[in-house]
């Protein structure tokens, strides 16, 4: 979180929150709002490549530099994580009204990522396709 926490915004306004999701009923309510791999027709994570853990980013709706805000945030907690020998998949395909009902998130705030953490597939059938070292 402090990677996140500590990440620059647009004149310091501070106008990302965070909700933490670890709670395994929770995990579940998350889950159903996601959509995974668009381009990847019926793939989405199973068994150990679920994600153990979310961070939802909300966003103050009158922030002044939002997009900028939310992708430094992310990709922080992305490239944090990693270090860690976490795996992360930051997510933007999210049904935001069911997960903004989930957490009754107030209407000030704009559900804008989602970043699922889990633990890496180093040795996945996926990887051997990958174009990236
Ligand atoms: C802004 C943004 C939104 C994304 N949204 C989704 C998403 O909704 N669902 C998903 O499965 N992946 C999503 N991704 C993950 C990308 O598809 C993924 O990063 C890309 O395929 C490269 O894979 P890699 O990060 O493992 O290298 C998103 C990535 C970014 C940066």
């Amino acid at each position: 979180m402090d990677a996140t926490r500590l990440s620059s915004c647009g004149g310091n306004l501070q106008p990302l929150k965070y909700v933490i999701v670890n709670d395994k009923q929770l995990l579940v309510k998350v889950f159903d709002t996601l959509s995974w791999a668009v381009y990847l027709p019926n793939y989405y994570p199973i068994n150990d490549e679920m994600p153990q853990a979310y961070i939802i980013l909300l966003l103050y709706k009158h922030g002044r530099t939002p997009i900028h805000d939310a992708s430094i945030a992310s990709m922080s907690i992305s490239m944090v994580a990693y270090d860690e020998g976490v795996g992360s998949c930051i997510l933007a395909s999210v049904d935001r009204e069911k997960l903004r009902a989930v957490f009754n998130v107030p209407e000030r705030f704009d559900v804008v990522l989602v970043v699922a953490l889990g633990i890496q597939q180093k040795n996945h059938w996926w990887n051997l396709f990958r174009m990236k070292p």
